[in-house]
Protein backbone atom coordinates (compact mmCIF):
# COMPACT_ATOMS: atom_id res chain seq x y z
CA UNK A 1 0.00 0.00 0.00
CA UNK A 2 1.26 3.66 -1.17
CA UNK A 3 0.63 5.48 2.28
CA UNK A 4 0.26 8.85 0.74
CA UNK A 5 -1.41 11.55 1.96
CA UNK A 6 -1.68 15.50 1.10
CA UNK A 7 -0.84 17.95 2.80
CA UNK A 8 -4.32 19.53 2.75
CA UNK A 9 -5.50 17.32 5.33
CA UNK A 10 -1.74 17.78 7.44
CA UNK A 11 -3.14 21.32 7.37
CA UNK A 12 -6.24 20.45 9.02
CA UNK A 13 -4.39 18.58 12.27
CA UNK A 14 -2.31 21.93 12.27
CA UNK A 15 -5.42 23.81 14.25
CA UNK A 16 -5.23 21.92 16.80
CA UNK A 17 -1.44 22.57 18.00
CA UNK A 18 -1.27 23.91 21.17
CA UNK A 19 -0.85 28.42 21.04
CA UNK A 20 2.62 29.05 20.97
CA UNK A 21 3.74 26.14 18.39
CA UNK A 22 3.93 25.70 14.83
CA UNK A 23 3.89 22.99 12.76
CA UNK A 24 5.37 23.72 9.04
CA UNK A 25 3.75 21.39 6.62
CA UNK A 26 5.86 20.34 3.88
CA UNK A 27 3.67 20.66 0.19
CA UNK A 28 5.10 17.29 -0.81
CA UNK A 29 3.07 14.58 -0.49
CA UNK A 30 3.47 12.99 3.23
CA UNK A 31 4.29 9.96 3.60
CA UNK A 32 2.15 7.64 6.44
CA UNK A 33 5.00 7.31 8.75
CA UNK A 34 5.67 10.77 9.01
CA UNK A 35 2.22 11.62 9.25
CA UNK A 36 1.49 9.09 12.04
CA UNK A 37 4.79 10.29 13.97
CA UNK A 38 3.50 13.77 13.93
CA UNK A 39 -0.05 12.93 15.27
CA UNK A 40 1.30 10.74 17.77
CA UNK A 41 3.71 13.45 19.16
CA UNK A 42 0.79 15.49 18.81
CA UNK A 43 -0.94 13.69 21.33
CA UNK A 44 1.63 13.19 23.73
CA UNK A 45 1.86 17.12 23.94
CA UNK A 46 -1.58 17.66 24.47
CA UNK A 47 -1.77 14.60 27.03
CA UNK A 48 1.31 15.13 28.78
CA UNK A 49 3.29 18.30 28.30
CA UNK A 50 0.56 21.11 26.94
CA UNK A 51 1.19 22.83 30.54
CA UNK A 52 4.97 23.20 30.29
CA UNK A 53 4.18 24.02 26.14
CA UNK A 54 2.32 27.39 27.25
CA UNK A 55 4.07 28.28 29.91
CA UNK A 56 6.76 31.06 29.35
CA UNK A 57 9.79 28.34 30.50
CA UNK A 58 9.23 26.23 27.35
CA UNK A 59 12.19 26.49 25.19
CA UNK A 60 12.90 25.58 21.91
CA UNK A 61 15.32 22.59 23.01
CA UNK A 62 12.08 21.00 25.34
CA UNK A 63 9.99 20.91 22.05
CA UNK A 64 12.22 19.43 20.17
CA UNK A 65 13.21 16.95 22.88
CA UNK A 66 9.48 15.82 23.71
CA UNK A 67 8.81 15.31 19.77
CA UNK A 68 12.27 13.61 19.38
CA UNK A 69 11.37 11.32 21.74
CA UNK A 70 7.91 10.49 20.05
CA UNK A 71 9.30 10.14 16.48
CA UNK A 72 12.61 7.67 17.91
CA UNK A 73 9.92 5.40 19.73
CA UNK A 74 7.70 4.69 17.05
CA UNK A 75 8.32 2.20 14.87
CA UNK A 76 4.68 0.87 13.95
CA UNK A 77 3.80 2.25 11.15
CA UNK A 78 7.28 0.99 8.39
CA UNK A 79 5.05 -1.75 7.49
CA UNK A 80 2.55 0.73 5.43
CA UNK A 81 6.00 1.89 3.50
CA UNK A 82 7.34 -1.70 2.78
CA UNK A 83 4.31 -3.77 1.92
CA UNK A 84 3.79 -3.94 -1.49
CA UNK A 85 0.59 -1.90 -2.95
CA UNK A 86 -1.14 -4.20 -4.90
CA UNK A 87 -1.55 -7.42 -2.51
CA UNK A 88 -4.69 -9.01 -1.53
CA UNK A 89 -5.41 -9.22 2.09
CA UNK A 90 -7.65 -11.43 3.85
CA UNK A 91 -10.77 -10.67 5.54
CA UNK A 92 -13.92 -12.46 6.88
CA UNK A 93 -14.44 -15.87 6.66
CA UNK A 94 -18.34 -17.41 6.18
CA UNK A 95 -19.02 -21.20 6.38
CA UNK A 96 -21.28 -21.63 2.83
CA UNK A 97 -23.77 -23.77 1.79
CA UNK A 98 -23.25 -24.86 -2.42
CA UNK A 99 -25.49 -26.04 -5.00
CA UNK A 100 -25.52 -26.49 -8.63
CA UNK A 101 -27.95 -24.76 -10.89
CA UNK A 102 -29.56 -28.10 -10.95
CA UNK A 103 -29.70 -27.92 -6.60
CA UNK A 104 -27.01 -30.76 -7.00
CA UNK A 105 -24.78 -30.89 -3.72
CA UNK A 106 -20.79 -31.33 -3.96
CA UNK A 107 -19.24 -34.13 -2.57
CA UNK A 108 -15.51 -35.00 -1.80
CA UNK A 109 -14.10 -37.74 -3.20
CA UNK A 110 -11.10 -38.79 -0.74
CA UNK A 111 -9.54 -40.86 -3.33
CA UNK A 112 -9.75 -38.85 -6.32
CA UNK A 113 -8.98 -36.10 -4.45
CA UNK A 114 -11.59 -34.06 -6.46
CA UNK A 115 -15.03 -32.82 -6.03
CA UNK A 116 -18.58 -34.07 -7.77
CA UNK A 117 -22.06 -32.68 -8.32
CA UNK A 118 -24.37 -35.06 -6.83
CA UNK A 119 -28.18 -35.23 -6.27
CA UNK A 120 -27.81 -36.57 -2.78
CA UNK A 121 -30.86 -38.51 -1.46
CA UNK A 122 -32.04 -39.07 1.52
CA UNK A 123 -29.93 -40.25 4.35
CA UNK A 124 -26.73 -39.30 2.63
CA UNK A 125 -27.19 -35.79 3.50
CA UNK A 126 -24.25 -36.16 5.33
CA UNK A 127 -21.56 -35.80 2.15
CA UNK A 128 -23.00 -32.68 1.33
CA UNK A 129 -19.61 -30.07 1.21
CA UNK A 130 -19.56 -26.93 2.79
CA UNK A 131 -17.41 -24.49 2.16
CA UNK A 132 -15.61 -21.83 3.79
CA UNK A 133 -15.02 -19.07 2.02
CA UNK A 134 -12.70 -16.34 2.84
CA UNK A 135 -13.13 -12.92 1.16
CA UNK A 136 -10.51 -10.16 0.13
CA UNK A 137 -9.82 -6.97 0.15
CA UNK A 138 -8.12 -5.66 -2.89
CA UNK A 139 -6.65 -1.90 -3.26
CA UNK A 140 -8.17 -0.93 -6.14
CA UNK A 141 -11.60 -3.32 -5.92
CA UNK A 142 -13.40 -4.80 -8.67
CA UNK A 143 -17.02 -3.26 -8.23
CA UNK A 144 -18.73 -6.38 -10.18
CA UNK A 145 -16.84 -9.04 -8.02
CA UNK A 146 -15.14 -10.04 -5.16
CA UNK A 147 -11.52 -12.14 -4.61
CA UNK A 148 -12.60 -15.13 -2.60
CA UNK A 149 -10.82 -18.48 -1.40
CA UNK A 150 -12.67 -21.71 -1.52
CA UNK A 151 -12.27 -24.40 1.52
CA UNK A 152 -14.02 -27.59 2.46
CA UNK A 153 -15.37 -27.22 5.85
CA UNK A 154 -13.51 -29.21 8.31
CA UNK A 155 -10.36 -30.22 6.24
CA UNK A 156 -7.47 -28.27 5.25
CA UNK A 157 -8.59 -28.22 1.59
CA UNK A 158 -8.43 -25.56 -0.85
CA UNK A 159 -9.65 -25.18 -4.18
CA UNK A 160 -7.33 -24.10 -6.49
CA UNK A 161 -6.89 -23.81 -10.10
CA UNK A 162 -3.98 -24.05 -12.36
CA UNK A 163 -2.59 -25.47 -15.73
CA UNK A 164 -0.84 -28.87 -15.35
CA UNK A 165 -1.22 -29.20 -18.90
CA UNK A 166 -2.80 -27.76 -21.68
CA UNK A 167 -5.53 -26.03 -19.77
CA UNK A 168 -6.36 -24.60 -16.55
CA UNK A 169 -7.82 -26.95 -14.12
CA UNK A 170 -9.63 -27.02 -11.04
CA UNK A 171 -7.65 -28.63 -7.83
CA UNK A 172 -7.63 -29.38 -3.89
CA UNK A 173 -4.49 -28.56 -2.41
CA UNK A 174 -3.78 -29.15 1.62
CA UNK A 175 -2.65 -25.61 3.05
CA UNK A 176 -1.74 -26.42 6.30
CA UNK A 177 -0.49 -22.82 6.79
CA UNK A 178 -3.71 -20.45 6.44
CA UNK A 179 -1.78 -17.55 7.56
CA UNK A 180 0.31 -18.30 3.91
CA UNK A 181 -2.71 -17.35 2.18
CA UNK A 182 -3.44 -14.28 4.32
CA UNK A 183 -1.80 -11.67 2.04
CA UNK A 184 -1.94 -12.81 -2.05
CA UNK A 185 0.33 -11.12 -4.14
CA UNK A 186 -0.65 -10.81 -7.96
CA UNK A 187 2.23 -11.77 -9.40
CA UNK A 188 2.53 -15.10 -6.66
CA UNK A 189 1.80 -18.51 -6.78
CA UNK A 190 -0.94 -18.19 -4.75
CA UNK A 191 -3.35 -16.75 -6.80
CA UNK A 192 -4.10 -20.32 -7.80
CA UNK A 193 -6.49 -20.07 -4.63
CA UNK A 194 -8.34 -16.90 -5.45
CA UNK A 195 -11.43 -16.96 -6.93
CA UNK A 196 -13.81 -13.81 -8.22
CA UNK A 197 -17.54 -14.21 -6.86
CA UNK A 198 -19.66 -12.53 -9.06
CA UNK A 199 -23.26 -12.37 -7.78
CA UNK A 200 -25.41 -12.98 -10.80
CA UNK A 201 -28.52 -12.42 -8.81
CA UNK A 202 -29.73 -13.10 -4.80
CA UNK A 203 -27.33 -16.15 -3.55
CA UNK A 204 -26.23 -17.40 -6.98
CA UNK A 205 -22.88 -16.50 -8.20
CA UNK A 206 -20.40 -17.68 -10.57
CA UNK A 207 -16.60 -18.43 -9.41
CA UNK A 208 -13.84 -16.94 -12.03
CA UNK A 209 -10.36 -17.90 -11.60
CA UNK A 210 -8.20 -15.01 -10.32
CA UNK A 211 -5.17 -16.70 -12.41
CA UNK A 212 -7.22 -17.28 -15.12
CA UNK A 213 -9.84 -15.20 -15.93
CA UNK A 214 -12.97 -16.66 -18.42
CA UNK A 215 -12.08 -19.84 -16.59
CA UNK A 216 -15.33 -20.60 -14.08
CA UNK A 217 -15.81 -23.60 -11.41
CA UNK A 218 -18.37 -25.58 -13.27
CA UNK A 219 -20.72 -28.87 -13.12
CA UNK A 220 -21.36 -31.28 -15.78
CA UNK A 221 -24.95 -31.67 -17.42
CA UNK A 222 -25.25 -35.16 -15.43
CA UNK A 223 -25.20 -36.21 -12.39
CA UNK A 224 -22.09 -37.33 -10.71
CA UNK A 225 -19.45 -35.58 -12.46
CA UNK A 226 -16.39 -33.89 -11.07
CA UNK A 227 -16.62 -29.93 -10.61
CA UNK A 228 -13.79 -28.78 -13.11
CA UNK A 229 -12.76 -25.67 -14.60
CA UNK A 230 -14.41 -24.37 -18.11
CA UNK A 231 -15.01 -20.95 -20.33
CA UNK A 232 -18.15 -19.06 -20.94
CA UNK A 233 -18.83 -21.58 -24.18
CA UNK A 234 -19.33 -24.51 -22.88
CA UNK A 235 -22.01 -26.71 -22.29
CA UNK A 236 -21.90 -26.49 -18.53
CA UNK A 237 -23.24 -24.96 -15.38
CA UNK A 238 -21.62 -22.37 -14.04
CA UNK A 239 -23.49 -20.44 -11.76
CA UNK A 240 -23.71 -22.16 -8.16
CA UNK A 241 -26.46 -21.09 -4.89
CA UNK A 242 -24.08 -19.97 -2.13
CA UNK A 243 -25.87 -19.03 1.25
CA UNK A 244 -24.23 -18.24 3.68
CA UNK A 245 -24.50 -20.42 7.07
CA UNK A 246 -23.00 -17.70 9.78
C1 LIG B 1 -29.45 -27.59 -2.24
O1 LIG B 1 -30.32 -28.60 -2.75
C2 LIG B 1 -30.98 -29.34 -1.76
C3 LIG B 1 -31.79 -30.38 -2.48
O2 LIG B 1 -30.92 -31.20 -3.20
C4 LIG B 1 -31.85 -28.43 -0.91
O3 LIG B 1 -32.44 -29.16 0.12
C5 LIG B 1 -31.03 -27.31 -0.33
O4 LIG B 1 -31.85 -26.38 0.32
C6 LIG B 1 -30.27 -26.62 -1.42
N1 LIG B 1 -29.39 -25.63 -0.84
C7 LIG B 1 -29.16 -24.47 -1.42
C8 LIG B 1 -28.16 -23.60 -0.78
O5 LIG B 1 -29.76 -24.13 -2.43
C1 LIG C 1 -15.55 -22.01 8.95
O1 LIG C 1 -15.78 -20.65 9.20
C2 LIG C 1 -16.51 -20.39 10.37
C3 LIG C 1 -16.70 -18.91 10.42
O2 LIG C 1 -17.76 -18.55 9.63
C4 LIG C 1 -15.76 -20.86 11.57
O3 LIG C 1 -16.54 -20.64 12.73
C5 LIG C 1 -15.48 -22.32 11.42
O4 LIG C 1 -14.69 -22.73 12.49
C6 LIG C 1 -14.81 -22.59 10.11
N1 LIG C 1 -14.73 -23.99 9.95
C7 LIG C 1 -13.59 -24.60 9.83
C8 LIG C 1 -13.65 -26.07 9.68
O5 LIG C 1 -12.54 -24.01 9.85
C1 LIG D 1 -30.33 -16.16 0.54
O1 LIG D 1 -29.57 -16.65 1.64
C2 LIG D 1 -30.01 -16.26 2.91
C3 LIG D 1 -29.08 -16.86 3.92
O2 LIG D 1 -27.78 -16.49 3.66
C4 LIG D 1 -31.44 -16.73 3.14
O3 LIG D 1 -31.90 -16.25 4.37
C5 LIG D 1 -32.33 -16.25 2.01
O4 LIG D 1 -33.61 -16.81 2.16
C6 LIG D 1 -31.75 -16.65 0.67
N1 LIG D 1 -32.58 -16.12 -0.41
C7 LIG D 1 -32.95 -16.86 -1.45
C8 LIG D 1 -33.81 -16.18 -2.45
O5 LIG D 1 -32.59 -18.03 -1.59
Amino acid sequence: MECEMRSSVSMKWSHRMPTGLELEVSHQPLKMKHLVNIIIALERLKTSGSQSVLSTEFRDENLLHVVMESIIEEHLVTECESAPSNDFSSGVEYQCSINDTKKRSLVLSQDSLKLYAIMLQGGNEHRKVYLNMSTYIHPSPDREARPVTLRIKGTDLYLSCFKDDAEPTLHLEVVEDKSSLSTISPNSEEMRFLFYKHDTGLNVSTLMSARFPDWYISTGQSDNNPVEMCQETDNRYRTFTIQRQS
